[in-house]
């Protein structure tokens, strides 16, 4: 114990309830040594990491690191909400008394550190001296070198951001222990995991993971699980699976900020940092400032505001080349200190590679590894079509890599937001853009979301569902609640926001081609957006929000079967009556829905009797 409270010393470690926490844990689990982490231990960090094996060498500055070939996504099955209050049981929190359920974690916890160095990242989720300051400090505990080097790109990292908090005791107590990987039973009836956040005490507990969803626990416990619950008990915020971009028109210097959630793996990475098409990027700039979550509120002069919690991306590998996402690949280059997980890696070359990178893999497999570690050269005849990278491989680079990132990206008053908008993998019936002016049929949109699921949660991929605004796997509390939280803090607002929906995957019934080409023709659509938003096009009503007329779309340079944007341009009546008595299933779950949103569901269904 002495010894231990002297390496706090040593670290500079000041706050006392830090440091009782600290202690307290360390004891627990049996940490052999404490260790106080800060950005600027990143160098003798990965130095660390490389002579333990634990990554490789990635070209200049960029390395790469391989997990446990069942522990490569998030498990929603595993993650658990626990409060004392029965109330917050909600549909998709999956809600457990803490009574419960703590007993358990801690009891797979409890030793599991014996012989181990125990890590203590003190972070902060926003920028320093944003109004949401005290809902973002954290101190994450783990056993785990790796999830050191991830957390000082994805968040703000250092004991001077936690020594002064204006409350000391207000930190998130995160928990993280990777547990023995190889016999913990994933997937099956004996599954030892638990991602348990205990929200009423902001405690997080996770056991059995090194996966960056599951084990990084700054960004998605704390800065969506926890954050949800605190914006809601506070009544002062909303945080939210958004990503945050600005768009601006280099004629008139004015700049519209738009926000939105996407189910993971559904493309608000590639949004966020999409250049303007070439045709356009001579009037236009996207600037990026987030890509996976966003927290909003209402400021003092009664805007809507947003902010990225995070200082890093954790992007997908997948599909990332330089026609759909040059700025990706230059935030991962030589000398960004870029982290990969599970793509493949050639141990004599030090090259990565994932499907998508190049239209074929490289021609010479010497040397190159999959994503599990084995050599590609030795794969027998049944196995040569198997991905060499991982579908949920990821890179990890901090918001500084990105070129395209906003000048005030690090402004702790955040944006004003112009626009939140709603997507995903939708294969018909969602058209390619459908604004909404009203409030409650914002609202009701996001809870309404249903698009398919991806290879970003485990066991899940391709499945048709419901993702309420995107946070079905980071809902903390009840639905209606959640509900009421959105009309009580967007409509405090002086101004609302524009709402829309958005589809860049809708596919022909035939031969299922994209209609739409994506990526960085997607900003045509927001275009449209910012512009019915000044008045500057009115668009064509429809029972489900006002769609472009197509003269109105800025199609410059853009060559598109004129079948293909007929449809993406027109709404299926009679598919989308059948959507709505699915959709009123979904919402009976909800008990305490608030009147007004099933006001709007009624409004929309009876629009649509009538097209
Ligand atoms: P996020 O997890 O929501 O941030 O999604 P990403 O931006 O990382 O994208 C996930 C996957 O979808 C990647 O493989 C992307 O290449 C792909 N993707 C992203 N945007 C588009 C698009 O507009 N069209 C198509 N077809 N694929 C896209
Ligand atoms: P994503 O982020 O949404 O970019 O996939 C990680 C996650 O949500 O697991
Ligand atoms: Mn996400
Ligand atoms: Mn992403």
């Amino acid at each position: 114990m002495a010894e231990l409270e002297q390496s706090l010393d040593e670290a500079g470690l000041t706050n006392t309830a830090v440091r009782e926490y600290v202690l307290h844990w360390a004891e627990f689990l049996g940490a052999e040594r404490v260790e106080v982490v800060s950005a600027a231990d990143d160098a003798r960090l990965v130095r660390e990491s490389l002579k333990a094996g634990e990554i490789e060498p990635a070209g200049e500055g960029v390395y790469y690191s391989r997990s446990y070939s069942k522990d490569t996504a998030r498990s929603e099955e595993r993650t658990i909400v626990a409060t004392s209050r029965p109330q917050d049981e909600g549909v998709y929190n999956n809600w457990r008394h803490t009574d419960e359920i703590r007993p358990v974690v801690e009891g797979l916890m409890e030793g599991a550190m014996a012989g181990k160095t125990m890590y203590v990242i003190p972070y902060l989720m926003a920028p320093p001296g944003s109004p949401l300051e005290r809902f973002a400090a954290g101190v994450e505990l783990t056993d785990n070198r790796t999830v050191c080097l991830h957390m000082i790109r994805m968040a703000r990292v250092g004991i001077d951001l936690i020594n002064d908090l204006a409350d000391p005791d207000m930190f998130v107590r995160a928990v993280h222990v990777t547990g023995d990987l190889p016999n913990l039973g994933q997937g099956t009836e004996e599954d030892q995991r638990y991602f348990v956040t205990v929200a009423d005490e902001r405690t997080i507990l996770h056991f059995g993971s090194s996966y960056g969803g599951n084990a990084l626990l700054g960004k998605i416990a704390h800065g969506l699980r926890q954050a949800a619950y605190d914006g809601w008990a506070s009544g002062e915020f909303l945080g939210e699976q958004f990503m945050l971009l600005g768009i601006t028109d280099k004629e008139t210097g004015e700049t519209h900020h738009v926000c939105g959630g996407f189910p993971s793996a559904s493309g608000k990475t590639n949004l966020a940092m999409t250049l303007a098409p070439d045709a356009l990027g001579e009037r236009y700039h996207v600037s990026f400032y987030g890509d996976d979550i966003a927290w909003l509120w209402v400021g003092k002069d009664g805007h809507l505001y947003g902010l990225n919690p995070e200082n890093g991306v954790f992007g997908v590998a997948r599909d990332t080349n330089e026609r759909t996402n040059p700025g990706a690949l230059d935030s991962v280059g030589a000398g960004t200190r870029a982290l990969f997980t599970n793509v493949a890696y050639n141990e004599d070359t030090h090259e990565v590679w994932w499907e998508g990178r190049t239209p074929s893999p490289p021609a010479d497999a010497t040397g190159w590894r999959d994503w599990k570690g084995e050599l590609v050269a030795d794969r027998g005849p049944d196995e040569q079509d198997e991905p060499w990278a991982h579908p949920n491989s990821r890179f990890t680079t901090t918001l500084a890599n990105v070129p395209n990132v906003a000048g005030d990206f690090e402004d702790p008053r955040g944006v004003r937001i112009d626009a939140v908008i709603f997507g995903g993998r939708t294969r018909d019936r969602e058209p390619l853009v459908r604004a909404i002016t009203d409030l409650a049929e914002g609202v009701y949109d996001g809870l309404t979301l249903g698009a398919e699921a991806t290879f970003a949660a485990e066991g899940v991929d391709g499945k048709l569902r419901y993702d309420p605004m995107s946070m079905r796997p980071f809902m903390s509390y009840p639905e209606g609640a959640y509900a009421r939280h959105w009309l009580d803090v967007v409509g405090a607002a002086s101004e609302q926001p524009l709402f829309a929906h958005v589809n860049w995957f809708q596919r022909d019934e035939e031969d299922g081609h994209f209609l739409w080409p994506g990526y960085r023709e997607n900003l045509r659509a927001l275009l449209w957006l910012v512009r019915l938003r000044k008045g500057e096009v009115t668009g064509r009503p429809t029972a489900v929000g006002i769609l472009p007329r197509e003269e109105e779309l800025d199609l410059e340079g853009l060559d598109l079967p004129a079948a293909d944007l007929e449809r993406i341009l027109t709404v299926d009546v009679e598919r989308w009556r059948e959507e709505m008595t699915h959709r009123e299933e979904h919402l009976s779950q909800f008990p305490d829905l608030p009147e007004e949103i099933w006001a709007a569901h009624r409004r929309v269904a009876a629009a649509l009797e009538h097209e």
